[in-house]
């Protein structure tokens, strides 16, 4: 008898730990019910008692959300409105009477639904798979199964279209830095959320393909498989569960981490409280295969999971609290500045370093001169020789990593004196290479025969001499221009686009005759070839004029229209 009332207070008093938090011990919740973050009925528990659904902390707040109740920590597999501000110690979560589950601001606002349905529910559950679901009746209007975050539970499925969005950090849940979508061709592929998810932007996919969507399905099972539906063929096995937890309770998850990388965890009850977490399969071992993981104008060093990341040479972090977060060219942006480039830059040498190799110009030459060629190019950032061949890039470059198995050099191009140019008094001096190499690219862009004519045009305004001389230039750049764009004529193409931007830069800066300034040319008729290569080169085909009016233009009688605006070329975000 008195063991029967000890064992009795033990379990009621074990149950009252968690029932504080639990109006219902069964699992309806009944309509009425509210949540707050600051009263005792902070969540409302599975009937196990392993999973719960409510407020927990984030940032100086709490956001809404399911966790798997743990010890020490919890672990939040779900969270709604990820993306909104933290609610506020006054904020409630109601589940009303007119079967609506909405969270409550203190300031009143009640527009915040956590189950954005039409039809209303007469009861929810929390169940103990870890879905959160809204009945009418005995049918499912809702459940939190449906729309993912960044983890998938046992009995949750993935379909085409769905994906799943990395948290910022184990602590705020916001939307992070990756992504990992089931595609329409039944592949699952992950990529750094701010990219246009393009192949070059993969550093993980399942390999699985079908080409009918329906069936497709990555799921979990009872026992830890981590699996995929498709088409004819049995399941296809991404990852396994191996940790026998000794028969007791397990909770398994497959979660796409905030560092990028996913992976799949079992929770193991050791006892009454304490869970033992174990990764029991990883898409990938180490944090700088994963794309992004370092954002741009930085690079990726360490193994496994102690990755960190650095700036190139001439840039800073952007926060240095947040290593990840990318690096700028922490020198005052002075393309162009000054003639006498050799003096004031410099160049800095690394070994082993790779990057998104999307070079604006490739050269064929020596080791010794790669380093060189970028010093005298304007353009040049970095110069990377690799594979017997030196490649030119243009800030910003992404996806960089030290990899000790690559034999490549990169050669940066610093400013020695940081001394900024006065305010308001920018230089341009470029080449006239690069001059004649825009009008070259601008022209060729609309047709060979506009290039011609303006050629020629530009050459009247030259005595012989100088014609000649231009033409032999010109035929060695035509050379230069089809290595560089043998690829296609677009304008798209982001050296192109520099080049552009830059020609435009100096057109607004109103300093197109320093471009030329050893020679004798008419000011006027420069700036005329600016103005209508400009045009040739704008994005939208609607702006760029006519090859008629084009040569109108030339000859000088149609007034040439200012041309907008050209963007500097940035990756797509
Ligand atoms: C979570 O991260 C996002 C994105 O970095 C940030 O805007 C937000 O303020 C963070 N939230 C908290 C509570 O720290
Ligand atoms: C639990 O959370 C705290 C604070 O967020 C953290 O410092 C600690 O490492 C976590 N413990 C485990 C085992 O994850
Ligand atoms: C609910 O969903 C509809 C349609 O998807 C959307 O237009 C609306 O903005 C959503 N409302 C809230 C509060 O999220
Ligand atoms: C619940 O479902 C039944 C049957 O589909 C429907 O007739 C009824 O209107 C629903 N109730 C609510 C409150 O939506
Ligand atoms: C997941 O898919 C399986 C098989 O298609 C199905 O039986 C199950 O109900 C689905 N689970 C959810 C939560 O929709
Ligand atoms: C787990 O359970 C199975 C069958 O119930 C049993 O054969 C096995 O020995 C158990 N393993 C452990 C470690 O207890
Ligand atoms: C549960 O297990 C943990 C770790 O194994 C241990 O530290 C803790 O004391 C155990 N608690 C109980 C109540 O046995
Ligand atoms: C650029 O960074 C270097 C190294 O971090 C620092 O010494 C230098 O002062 C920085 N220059 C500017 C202009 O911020």
């Amino acid at each position: 008898m008195a063991l029967a009332s000890g064992l009795l207070l033990l379990i009621l008093s074990i149950l009252f730990v968690e029932a504080r938090t639990q109006p219902n011990q069964f699992g309806k919740i009944p309509l009425g019910s509210q949540l707050s973050p600051i009263s005792e009925t902070r969540s409302w528990l599975s009937p196990s008692g392993y999973f719960a659904f409510g407020f927990f902390s984030q940032g100086n707040g709490f956001a809404v959300g399911i966790w798997v109740v743990g010890q020490p920590n919890n672990t939040v597999v779900w969270t709604a409105n990820r993306d909104d501000e933290p609610a506020s110690f006054g904020a409630t979560i109601h589940l009303s009477e007119e079967g609506k589950l909405f969270l409550r601001t203190e300031q009143g606002n009640e527009n915040n639904l956590i189950a954005n349905v039409s039809e209303v529910a007469d009861s929810a559950s929390m169940l103990d798979s870890g879905n959160f679901v809204l009945y009418n009746g005995s049918s499912v209007i809702w459940q939190s199964f449906d729309h993912p975050t960044d983890t998938i539970l046992v009995g949750q499925n993935l379909t085409f279209n769905d994906k799943l969005v990395s948290s910022v950090s184990s602590s705020n849940h916001s939307s992070g830095r990756f992504i990992l979508p089931l595609q329409t061709d039944g592949n699952l592929v992950a990529y750094p959320r701010k990219s246009a998810s393009l192949s070059v932007d993969a550093y993980w996919s399942s390999d699985t393909y079908k080409d009918d969507k329906k069936g497709l399905n990555l799921y979990l099972n009872n026992q830890g498989s981590l699996l995929m539906d498709t088409v004819s063929t049995k399941p296809v096995l991404l990852g396994r569960s191996s940790y026998s937890c000794n028969n007791k309770t397990t909770i398994f998850r497959a979660t796409l981490d905030a560092d990028g990388i996913f992976r799949l965890y079992s929770h193991c009850l050791e006892n009454k409280t304490s869970w033992i977490v174990h990764i029991e399969w990883s898409a990938l071992n180490d944090q700088c295969n994963v794309l992004g993981f370092c954002d741009f104008n930085s690079y990726c060093t360490g193994k496994g999971t102690n990755a960190d990341c650095s700036c190139y040479p001439g840039f800073a972090f952007n926060d240095p609290s947040e290593r990840f977060s990318g690096c700028y060219k922490n020198v005052t942006e002075s393309f162009c500045t000054g003639t006498d480039e050799g003096e004031i830059y410099d160049v800095i040498t690394m070994e082993n370093i790779l990057f998104e190799r999307y070079s604006y110009s490739v050269l064929d030459t020596k080791k010794e001169n790669c380093g060189l060629s970028c010093l005298e190019d304007c353009l040049c950032d970095v110069a990377l020789y690799i594979n017997g061949r030196c490649e030119k890039y243009t800030a910003p470059i992404r996806y960089g990593k030290k990899d000790i198995k690559a034999s490549s050099t990169a050669f940066f191009k610093v400013q020695t004196t940081p001394a900024a140019p006065p305010m308001g008094q920018t230089v341009i001096t470029e080449s006239k290479k690069s001059l004649i190499v825009f009008l070259a690219i601008a022209f060729g862009a609309i047709t060979f025969l506009c290039f011609v004519i303006a050629i020629s045009t530009f050459c009247v305004y030259r005595d012989r001499t100088f014609l000649y001389e231009k033409l032999s230039g010109i035929i060695s750049l035509a050379g230069d221009f089809t290595l560089r764009s043998s690829v296609e004529a677009d304008v798209s193409a982001p050296d192109e686009m520099n080049l552009s931007s830059w020609a435009y830069q100096c057109f607004v800066a109103g300093q197109l005759d320093k471009l030329v300034e050893d020679e004798d040319v008419e000011v006027e008729s420069l700036e005329r070839m600016v103005k209508i290569g400009l045009l040739c080169v704008q994005h939208d085909p609607a702006v760029r004029p006519l090859i008629k009016n084009v040569i109108l233009m030339l000859e000088g009688t149609k007034d040439i229209p200012t041309p907008p605006s050209i963007a500097p070329f940035h990756i797509s975000g």
